[in-house]
């Protein structure tokens, strides 16, 4: 099971800002989601909302204000937001960085630096993810970018769309948990394509998921689902061993 900590991790730290990434890769996460929005000055940055309401002192749209601006915010306990390259620089390849694109005018500036990163930092298109709810812009990154691995986002099952998934050749997508049902598993079994899903936060849950066959859980609290996943085997295993004796 591939852990994701989502917004970094958002349940212990202000979401999508350097303490809360530092605090996914201090849980040890396999895997870091963040959500990038397009600035006034053209720097692609690290906030979910297309607007700084909700999760900073400011007001206004991302896309009106310029990036000087914008990093003198307070995006929680004295944050502020980042861009794109402060995560990358701050995640050092601890993780795989799942970058969702929300602005479609992020994707050439994401792209050229996973590209940089990638082919002239000793790092690796591995250690990269573009996902969005955007498909044609998927299909534009794979045109621009085609080494760059992209996976769609879909909120209910009726979304989900196998030529586009043919298009960018995806090899995971991510769900909506409450999405995720047998017909469903089959399906994306079938095409060798894994589930990802998203938020998941009740340890129980991922439980349930993972008997389902779900491959990978993004979290608030990633590592409150790893323990519950670890026990959870840990409980299985004499079972499975007698079973394997009997
Ligand atoms: O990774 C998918 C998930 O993050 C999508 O939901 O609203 O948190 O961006 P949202
Ligand atoms: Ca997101």
């Amino acid at each position: 099971m591939v852990i994701v900590g989502h917004r970094g991790a958002c349940g212990y730290e202000p979401e999508n800002t350097l303490a809360s990434f530092a605090k996914a890769l201090a849980l040890h996460v396999d895997m870091i989601e963040c959500d990038v929005q397009y600035c006034a000055s053209g720097e692609p940055v690290v906030i979910h909302d297309d607007t700084v309401d909700r999760t900073t002192n400011g007001e206004g749209f991302v896309a009106h204000i310029a990036l000087p601006t914008l990093q003198k915010l307070d995006a929680g306990n004295g944050q502020s937001i980042p861009t794109v390259q402060e995560v990358i620089e701050l995640v050092q390849r601890r993780a795989v960085l799942d970058i969702e694109i929300k602005d479609p005018r992020a994707l050439n500036a994401v792209g050229t630096l996973i590209t940089e990163y990638s082919e002239r930092k000793h790092w690796s298109y591995d250690d990269f993810l573009i996902t969005s709810f955007n498909h044609q812009l998927l299909v534009a990154c794979k045109e621009q970018f085609p080494a760059i691995e992209v996976a769609p986002v879909f909120e209910r099952f009726e979304q989900i769309n196998f030529s586009v998934i043919k298009t960018i050749g995806a090899k995971k997508i991510v769900m909506d948990y409450r999405a995720v049902n047998d017909e469903l598993m089959t399906v994306f079994d079938v095409h060798a394509v894994a589930v990802f899903v998203y938020t998941v936060n009740d340890p129980q849950e991922a439980v349930l998921l993972q008997r389902k066959g779900v491959a990978g859980i993004i979290s608030d609290y990633p590592d409150r689902i790893a323990q519950e996943l670890i026990q959870h085997t840990e409980h299985l295993e004499p079972i499975l061993k007698k079973r394997t004796q009997a």
